[in-house]
């Protein structure tokens, strides 16, 4: 239907009989000719209809509203003198157009396609025309871009793509699952996977070595930003590797990814961190390096502190810590509620956080009276406090000063919009993660990353002493800008060792049989030695595109409550087919009768 598309032509078509087909962009009646921007997914050309030209196509182009699916004939000419566009890559040409074709007319539109909109819920209620803008359809190409990279570098480097069940049973990566009834199997169901975890590693049983999959995850959670209920990583496993070669493998990857996204050369090699490091120095497990602001140990300053609260908690073992928000004493009245506020959920035992602001030459602090001479000449040298810079400052227990001081360092990074500049990329591994942590309601251990995790090998006499708590694991993850893009670890492959990983995470011998017998009995005809990673496609489409949402990168989205809007998912279900797939409802809608 056209012998161009709408970003090609060029001074050196100029003479040309060109057809395209596209929307009408934009149509504009300068003294009775008509030109419109004639848009297709690569871009705009202008085309003008002159009576004197065609006279009857010139009538027709009367009737052309935004939208309109058009198909346009006519010469490529030159702009007249001071016309070209320099912003437009076809902005050197028009098309005189000779004959023109309405394929189809718009109605009015919801909304404007040509301005950024606010209202999400409208947007996604018409999402396909939402998908028609520039930004979204840059975003989608951007998507597809690094997903064929992903692939081509996944093929060269040897790896099979497979894909794995999506009705499946219930896969332990922390989240809820979503069910699904089997008619087939009365009162049986399906879980959709949260990761193909298991299976992947029953691929290295099978032999594959190196396998991958595009693969879609579901999770039943609280949504943010950068979650949702369905999602998409870029699964790998591979058999007889160590963790170096996974780091280098995603190393890359992403790499790859990268460059096809925006043409730029990461680093051969990510810096590291240890999972420790990094809850002592940022309070967080996934930081963003692009800023300091540094979590600083006062130990040393409050040692023989008279201030009561400072000396209790470090005698009784704990830390007294702080960070340096640089420039930021400006911070308004209504930013410092919403940090205490931040505070408080991170665990902050009391209503305020302490804190020490140095402006116009003059310490302003309810703390400032309480230090000594020295305390306080030793905090203004450790935290290189100067002026307009505010001190923030928790105590307590090791972990809990590290949460909350690693929110509040975030916190005030968007307020002093140092997360800006989408630009900057700054990678890094951050490794050792523990293997187990105790669930702080019911003192049950869980695994940090799943239970086919592997324990360090110099932590395996901790393992089987009990001393959970100092138990390393041989995983790793991938952090970007503050954000979890991929994790992964080496695998247990030895049935004795799964067993007990799953008896330290409170699975009893019979449990253990009813859900994971598949990969135990695996286990025993000789499983390689194997590990992997999978990163989240969506948060990587998101950084390449300068967004801050994931909704922003997928296609078809669901809301902050799991809704999509444009289709009314998910949708009640009649009681005949509840009935065949044996599921009763026990929610009561007050119009309708009660489920027999
Ligand atoms: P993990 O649970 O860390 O590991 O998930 C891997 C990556 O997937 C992305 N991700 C999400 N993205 C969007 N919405 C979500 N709800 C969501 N949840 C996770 C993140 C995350 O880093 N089976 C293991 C991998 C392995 O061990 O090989 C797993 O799923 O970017």
């Amino acid at each position: 239907m056209r012998t161009h598309h709408c970003n090609e032509l060029q001074d050196s078509h100029v003479g040309q009989t060109v057809t395209l087909i596209g929307w009408v962009n934009s149509a504009r009646d300068h003294g009775g000719v008509i030109f419109i921007d004639l848009r297709d997914r690569e871009g705009l050309t202008q085309c003008v209809f002159r009576p004197e030209e065609c006279a009857e196509t010139a009538k027709l182009s009367h009737t052309l509203r935004d939208e309109d699916v058009v198909q346009v004939s006519g010469k490529v000419a030159r702009r007249l003198e001071g016309a070209a566009n320099a912003k437009m890559a076809t902005g050197a040409i028009e098309i005189v157009a000779s004959d023109l074709k309405i394929v189809n007319k718009s109605d009015v539109l919801p909304f404007q396609l040509d301005k950024e909109l606010s209202n999400e819920d409208l947007r996604m209620k018409y999402r396909y025309l939402d998908l028609r803008r520039a930004r979204m359809s840059k975003n989608i190409r951007q998507r597809s871009k690094i997903t064929s990279a992903a692939r081509r570098f996944l093929d060269d480097s040897g790896f099979y793509e497979i894909e794995t069940p999506i009705l499946s049973n219930p896969t332990p990566e922390g989240a809820r699952d979503f069910l699904v009834p089997s008619r087939l199997n009365p009162g049986k169901f399906y879980a959709l996977p949260q990761a193909p975890q298991q299976y992947k590693q029953l691929l290295m049983v099978a032999g594959v070595e190196k396998y991958f999959q595009i693969a879609r995850c579901f999770r039943d959670e609280d949504l943010r930003a950068d979650r949702q209920p369905e999602f998409t990583q870029i699964d790998m496993e591979a058999s007889f590797v160590g963790q170096e070669d996974i780091i280098s493998l995603v190393q890359g990857l992403l790499g790859s990814m990268f460059n096809a996204g925006l043409g730029i050369d990461l680093p051969k090699e990510f810096p590291r961190m240890t999972y420790a490091e990094a809850m002592d120095i940022y309070g967080s497990d996934k930081p963003d390096t692009r800023f300091e602001m540094k979590i600083a140990d006062l130990a040393e300053v409050f040692a023989g502190t008279e201030f009561k609260i400072f000396r209790s908690i470090l005698e009784g073992g704990g830390v007294v810590r702080a960070i340096n928000a640089k420039g930021f004493a400006t911070i308004t009245t209504g930013q410092m509620n919403r940090l205490n506020e931040i505070a408080v959920q991170a665990g902050l035992p009391v209503k305020n956080l302490a804190f020490i602001k140095f402006e116009n030459g003059e310490y302003k602090s309810p703390l400032w009276k309480i230090f000594s001479e020295t305390e306080k000449e030793a905090v203004t040298n450790a935290m290189n406090l100067e002026e307009g810079d505010i001190v923030f400052f928790a105590a307590g227990s090791r972990e809990s000063v590290s949460t909350i001081l690693g929110r509040v360092r975030s916190e005030c990074a968007v307020m002093q919009e140092l997360n800006k500049g989408s630009d900057k990329f700054n990678f890094l591994w951050v490794v050792d993660f523990p293997l187990l942590a105790q669930d702080e309601e019911s003192g049950a251990w869980v695994a940090v990353h799943h239970p086919f995790t592997r324990p360090h090998a110099d932590d395996m006499e901790k393992l089987e002493a009990g001393d959970f708590a100092n138990v390393r694991a041989e995983a790793y993850d991938v952090v970007l800008n503050g954000y979890e893009l991929g994790g992964g670890s080496i695998r247990i492959h030895e049935k004795d060792l799964q067993a007990k990983m799953f008896e330290a995470l409170g699975v009893t011998p019979e449990e253990q049989q009813i859900k994971f017998a598949h990969i135990l009995d695996a286990f025993r005809f000789g499983a390689p030695p194997h590990g992997g990673l999978a990163l989240g496609l969506d948060r990587i489409a998101m950084l390449v595109s300068g967004e801050e949402s994931i909704r922003e990168v997928i296609a078809f989205p669901k809301n902050n409550k799991g809704a999509d809007l444009m289709a009314q998912s998910p949708c009640e279900i009649g009681m005949k087919e509840l009935r065949e797939a044996y599921v009763q409802s026990t929610y009561k809608k007050k119009t309708e009768e009660a489920p027999k």
